[in-house]
């Protein structure tokens, strides 16, 4: 949540730190705000709305070669002229932006008043900016660290000074913050997306870290002042990669990146014979594996949808007793866990704050943690006992498609992973099952021929304002997440349940003008989900069925159907989310809604 960027070098700073920001927009949407260090002073231009607005008012641009920007995602105050970043002290002597929040900010801004300083805005911010201008006499890393020392929660920040035109200073804590080292200019990003097309050498800042940047030098210290050697990292990332290319949102382009994003993650993890699952980076940990006796699935939003699919594979192959919680619950409730307690956590970003916490408090109680992540050097990858990654690529629309795809395919393989170490799965099953797991680029693909189909039913649909998903089993979650995809993007009101619950409440409120949304899959519910049909249809509910290409008998029943190919009813669920992508996405193009950026969600909850 908010995005963070900054550059010092020999080139124009502004164009290449609002370029960043438009990389980091999934972070936070609603202002943004860029100070520029023209030599003599700094200049500030701020927007209330998207980098769009802020670049509609940079027609006189300030020019200078450092300069550092914030798009954000609003915690303390409205989006608002006064709130947006960068924050400045009194003195003006100070710009700094922030992602994070500062929970002791009440008390230092009490303090602060009474000392004199008048504040501007209701952020949280603007108390460091004031901390580190009281503090700064000629030396800013000095000054930061200072401040920082009286500061509780979380930041990620960079601070530029008046009198210092060629330097800047970020530090971070519990939030994430890198830094791009390039030849004679050096970048800092939430993300290194903000400037991968610049410089693939990354530095990541650890905890309690801060950095002193110049064109030619990056100098760490920890928060008391002593010098730590950075590690400096090549990422891989293909800066092509994270273009939109031909689509017309991100969200489209990872929905049909799906095929080759689950190709990539089963990719050298199935033996040939498909009789073995290959992770490596589980090898030195296959006996304490096998030794477990409870699996704990911690995540957020759609990752925690995963974990829920994951639920069911894990107790019926691997015979494991297996709970699964949101993050921002577990970290809270005194979960009971040993030492034979896996926590498995789930996360795309790998930087989602509560799933952070929820490792830490797992790991003091004595369990390991397994995370399955997408974003390789994130936090959680860094935090965790073991990781196993997906290959989804970056995903940048905010609402998760392709990630969830692949972290379904990383739990369908540890399912039969554990299940073979645990002898409790027989080998020929693990066999059959491992050739449907190959098989799932190509079913997805089958899948797109049916986007006619589902644009058209979008078109019919899309001016209803609620709407129920259900399904059973493992088509449960799916249906959560069917619900999850359409409120996100499209503000429609949309609920999730299974199919069974049904009848404990929402049925009350099927009408005609309630569509219901049913994963009607093959699999031993099947019988069960056409008599929820029927309950549906009985109170003049409108159908739409996802179902199984050989399922003649829902033609008669559903009002619309999608098909999915035919497959068990592990895969079948993998598959059957595709097409409830597809259709969320189209009523939300249909409603005109900004695909890629809903309404105050962001990609990354790096705050708790
Ligand atoms: C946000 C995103 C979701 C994501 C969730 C968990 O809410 O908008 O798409 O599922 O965070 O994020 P994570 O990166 O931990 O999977």
């Amino acid at each position: 949540m908010c995005g963070i960027v900054g550059y010092l070098g020999k080139k124009d700073a502004l164009p290449l730190v609002v370029d960043g920001l438009k990389y980091l927009e999934y972070r936070g949407y609603d202002s943004a705000g860029v100070a520029v260090h023209t030599g003599s002073k700094i200049e500030i231009v701020k927007a209330v709305g998207k980098i769009q607005d802020l670049e509609r008012k940079l027609k006189n641009p300030p020019k200078g070669r450092c300069a550092i920007g914030h798009t954000r995602w609003a915690t303390h105050g409205r989006p608002s002229l006064e709130n947006c970043h960068p924050h400045q002290s009194s003195s003006a002597k100070i710009a700094l932006v922030h992602n994070g929040i500062i929970e002791n900010y009440n008390v230092l801004r009490t303090q602060l008043q009474e000392e004199g300083v008048v504040f501007q805005s209701e952020t949280d911010t603007e108390v460091l900016a004031q901390l580190i201008g009281k503090y700064y006499v000629d030396d800013l890393a000095e000054a930061v660290l200072q401040a920082l020392r009286e500061v509780e929660g979380t930041f990620a920040i960079a601070v530029m000074a008046q009198d210092k035109p060629s330097e800047i200073v970020a530090a971070k804590r519990a939030a994430p913050l890198c830094i791009g080292v390039g030849r004679d200019e050096n970048f800092i990003g939430s993300d290194a997306l903000a400037f991968i097309k610049h410089t693939n050498k990354v530095v990541y800042l650890k905890d309690n870290e801060a950095a002193v940047l110049t064109a030619k030098s990056v100098l760490v210290r920890n928060l008391r002042g002593k010098k730590v050697n950075p590690k400096t990292q090549t990422l891989s990332l293909d800066p092509a990669s994270i273009e939109k290319g031909e689509y017309p949102h991100y969200m489209l382009k990872e929905i049909y990146e799906q095929p080759h994003a689950v190709q990539d993650t089963l990719d050298g993890r199935i033996s040939p014979q498909n009789d073995e699952v290959i992770f490596r980076e589980l090898e030195k940990h296959r006996e304490y594996l096998s030794n477990i006796n409870k699996v704990f699935i911690v995540a957020c939003g759609t990752s925690w949808h995963a974990g829920l699919v994951a639920e069911y594979l894990l107790e019926r192959y691997a015979r494991l007793s297996v709970e699964v919680d949101y993050a921002a619950e577990f970290r809270y409730r005194y979960p009971v866990l040993d030492k034979k307690t896996l926590v498995l956590t789930i996360s795309q970003s790998g930087e989602t704050a509560d799933t952070i916490a929820a490792i830490g408090e797992a790991q003091s109680l004595g369990a390991k943690v397994l995370s399955i992540v997408n974003v390789p050097s994130s936090t959680i990858a860094r935090n965790s006992n073991m990781v196993i990654y997906t290959y989804a690529g970056r995903e940048i629309g905010v609402a998760s498609t392709k990630a969830f795809t692949t972290q379904l395919v990383v739990l369908s393989l540890l399912t039969v992973y554990l299940g073979l170490l645990r002898h409790t799965l027989p080998a020929d099953q693990a066999t059959v099952m491992l050739h449907d797991l190959k098989c799932v680029p190509i079913e997805i693909s089958k899948i797109f021929t049916e986007v006619d189909n589902i644009k058209r039913i979008a078109k019919a649909f899309y001016r209803h304002s609620n709407a129920l998903y259900l399904g059973r089993g493992v088509g449960f979650p799916i249906a959560l997440e069917g619900a999850l995809k359409l409120k996100e993007i499209s503000y429609i009101h949309a609920e999730g349940y299974s199919a069974a619950e049904m009848k404990h409440g929402p049925i009350a409120l099927i009408d005609e003008n309630m569509p219901t949304v049913v994963l009607a899959f093959k699999g031993r519910r099947y019988e069960k989900i056409l008599g929820n049909i029927m309950e549906v249809k009985a109170r003049k509910g409108k159908l739409i069925a996802v179902a199984s290409a050989s399922n003649d008998d829902i033609t008669r029943v559903a009002n619309e159907v999608i098909r999915i190919p035919d497959a068990t009813e592990g895969i079948s669920a993998i598959l059957a989310v595709v097409p409830l992508q597809i259709l969320a996405y189209y009523i939300a193009v249909e409603k005109g809604c900004p695909v890629d950026q809903p309404r105050n969600l962001a990609k990354s909850v790096t705050v708790e």
